[in-house]
């Protein structure tokens, strides 16, 4: 028989777990504007989303349990953040804390979070909603709270639109009456539709001037408009597009979508003072948008804009590679003398032959514009957040390492 010696013994019984997860941005159709309760994120209308593919876009985070650490600790993308006791990651982690099943065992000891995303923070990209939706799945997971539902209402607490990212597909966002019923559920999984894929034109990938809380609180006490767009508007495109998705039908879900990112806009606008979130750029996609879908008669792609200039646009497969060859035709980047196309980031495509591309250009009629978007991203619809057994390899993870 062999004899562990004292510091393995120590090893095999110490206190040490650590679960990893990656968690999916959301972009969404009908939008999340003014909250009825600001400290639980409560919205006044209900929303809806696409859940956008995890390969170009995600959060991932590790939390690490273990009797060494002193302190809990949150890193996002190698900073230390402030784990204050009303910041929201702070909440999210006591409150789950509370609800975990094996309170003896873990909650007594610190945890360190490792997050990280792989594209812009805080540039109007929904970081915000895979950080939280990441966050919750994963401390959930660590201690033992798996319900999807608890999830969604635990990742609301985090940031509302968080909620709708713990699910894939196109998901609904119910404003609920109280902070148990307002939570996400899924319409129809990633599969439903296949030939959905999602484009986002960056036109800035630097933090927001107003943030999205702050804008939906001015909103709120001001505009005159909300509650028109909350008890009227909303309820009744909630059910319509529902329907379009349901049938995959892109004319009734394009209109729809792009109807409401403007009305959103124009809640904006009715703010006081007013807040602008769409610039020149976003104006021309704007017009582009439409150009593209009177050529063709029908509406073959679809624009939204959340707080910020970056266009997102819904399309079917079919005319992803018109669109890019469009885009990046319409939007070269300049230096001195030197021009070049914009880096499509993401999916591959094929540019469509130049005849093609300068026809349809020559009906958008539009004057071209440089340096004004930064990259393309090329995605589809994905799943919600899943765990692996990769974990970000930080040394702030390690027993130890306080
Ligand atoms: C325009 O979820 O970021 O993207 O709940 O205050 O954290 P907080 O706001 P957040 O707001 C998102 C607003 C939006 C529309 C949407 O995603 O529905």
């Amino acid at each position: 028989m062999t004899h562990k010696n004292s510091s393995e013994e120590h090893f095999l019984t110490m206190v040490y777990k650590v679960v990893t997860a990656r968690a999916p941005v959301n972009i969404a159709v009908i939008k999340y504007w003014g909250k009825t309760n600001e400290e639980l994120k409560i919205p006044s209308n209900d929303s809806l989303s696409g859940t956008l593919s995890i390969e170009e876009l995600s959060a991932t985070t590790s939390a690490a349990i273990s009797e060494k650490f002193q302190e809990d600790k949150l890193w996002l993308n190698g900073v230390e953040q402030e784990l204050s006791d009303t910041s929201p990651a702070r909440r999210l982690l006591e409150e789950i804390r509370s609800l975990s099943y094996s309170q003896d065992l873990l909650s007594s000891h610190k945890v360190h979070i490792v997050s990280i995303n792989n594209f812009p923070t805080a540039a109007g990209l929904a970081s915000s909603a895979a950080g939280y939706a990441c966050l919750a799945f994963v401390l959930g997971n660590l201690y033992g709270i798996t319900d999807p539902a608890q999830l969604s209402i635990l990742a609301r607490k985090g940031s509302g639109s968080a909620c709708r990212s713990i699910f894939g597909g196109f998901v609904q966002w119910h404003r609920g009456m109280d902070s148990d019923s307002s939570v996400a559920e899924q319409i129809v999984d990633e599969l439903h539709w296949p030939q959905m894929r999602v484009v986002i034109c960056v036109a800035r990938d630097t933090k927001k001037d107003v943030s999205s809380s702050l804008g939906m609180s001015k909103s709120m006490a001001t505009s005159t408009l909300l509650s028109h767009r909350s008890y009227k508007v909303v309820p009744e495109r909630i059910e319509a597009i529902k329907q379009a998705i349901v049938a995959r039908d892109f004319e009734q879900f394009a209109e729809i979508t792009m109807q409401d990112s403007n009305q959103f806009h124009a809640i904006c606008l009715d703010t006081w003072p007013p807040i602008f979130y769409l610039n020149s750029t976003s104006q021309a996609i704007i017009n582009i948008c439409h150009k593209l879908n009177e050529y063709h008669r029908r509406n073959v792609v679809a624009y939204t804009f959340d707080a910020g200039p970056n266009a997102c646009i819904y399309l079917l497969e079919e005319y992803v590679d018109i669109f890019l060859s469009i885009i990046r035709e319409f939007f070269p980047i300049c230096n001195n003398t030197i021009s070049r196309k914009l880096e499509v980031r993401g999916r591959a495509f094929q540019e469509s032959d130049v005849k093609t591309v300068s026809q349809y250009l020559e009906s958008v009629g539009v004057q071209s514009m440089t340096n004004s978007l930064k990259y393309i991203i090329n995605t589809s619809i994905g799943r919600g957040p899943s765990l692996t057994d990769v974990h970000i390899d930080s040394g702030n993870l390690k027993p130890g390492k306080d």
